[in-house]
């Protein structure tokens, strides 16, 4: 910009002029638009830590066939379908079903998934993630979920927090899992927004990869080591607000 004006003063020539306008133009554009116009969120591990009961369900699984699966091996399941997930867990078993048994096994892993979910209330929503989803409703940002998971609903009525958000996308209306774009940007067309002035909060490095995909900032609620291509990593959404999140 001062590089422009210092060239313009040198100088005259009318293209050079009418570039100077624009800069002014897009900076006045800018400043009047606001910067974000929706933030959307994944569910399990950012509203809520059912990632321990996804853990608990696959681990019993994976037992039940003879072998056992870490924490680091859980890890890769995070952000990833329930079918897709079933395949990796039996990758690393080294053990081959049929299709029907497949489809025996995932029923089985999300019944009892969806019984430990069950023990939850409204208290085991993540620090901080209703304030922050109560900022962004006083300040006219509009707020989306972006998940893989079928149960997702089912999960925000038991927490009673459905009402906080203007869509959902989940893994009932995706075709394409993450780090696939498609869950952010279904999400940013139903609310209007432009995937350039959304942010997404992912504790997922599959999720984080679908939000950069889709042109979108991408804060990480986790580690830094394991969400490396983050914009930024805080730890939740405890002392995390619109403030933080406009100085990025
Ligand atoms: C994602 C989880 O949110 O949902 C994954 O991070 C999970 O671990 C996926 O596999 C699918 O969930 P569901 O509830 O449809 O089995
Ligand atoms: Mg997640």
């Amino acid at each position: 910009m001062l590089h422009v004006e210092r060239m313009e003063k040198s100088v005259f020539q009318p293209w050079r002029s009418k570039l100077l306008f624009f800069t002014i133009l897009q900076d006045i554009k800018f400043e009047i638009m606001p910067s974000i116009q929706a933030c959307l969120f994944d569910l399990d591990g950012v509203i809520v830590d059912t990632a321990q009961f996804h853990y608990i369900a696959w681990r019993e699984m994976a037992q039940d066939l003879g072998f056992d699966l870490t924490r680091e091996e859980n890890e890769r399941l995070k952000g990833i379908s329930r079918m897709e997930s079933l395949e990796i867990v039996l990758s690393i078993g080294g053990v081959q079903l049929s299709e029907d048994e497949k489809l025996r096994r995932a029923a089985a892993k999300n019944a009892r998934y969806l019984e430990l979910c069950m023990q939850m209330t409204p208290e085991d929503a993540l620090p901080g993630v209703r304030h922050f989803l109560d900022e962004l409703k006083q300040n006219g940002i509009r707020s989306g979920l972006g998940s893989a998971s079928k149960n997702a609903r089912v999960i925000l009525e038991r927490i009673d927090m459905l009402h906080y958000f203007d869509t959902i996308v989940d893994g009932n209306r995706i075709t394409k899992g993450k780090p696939d774009p498609q869950v952010f940007l279904m999400g940013a067309a139903d609310l209007n927004a432009d995937p350039a002035h959304c942010v997404v909060f992912e504790d997922a490095l599959a999720g984080i990869q679908s939000a950069k995909a889709a042109g979108m900032l991408a804060v990480g609620i986790g580690e830094a080591s394991v969400l490396t291509e983050a914009d930024i990593v805080v730890p939740g959404f405890q002392n995390f607000g619109l403030l933080q999140l406009e100085n990025i």
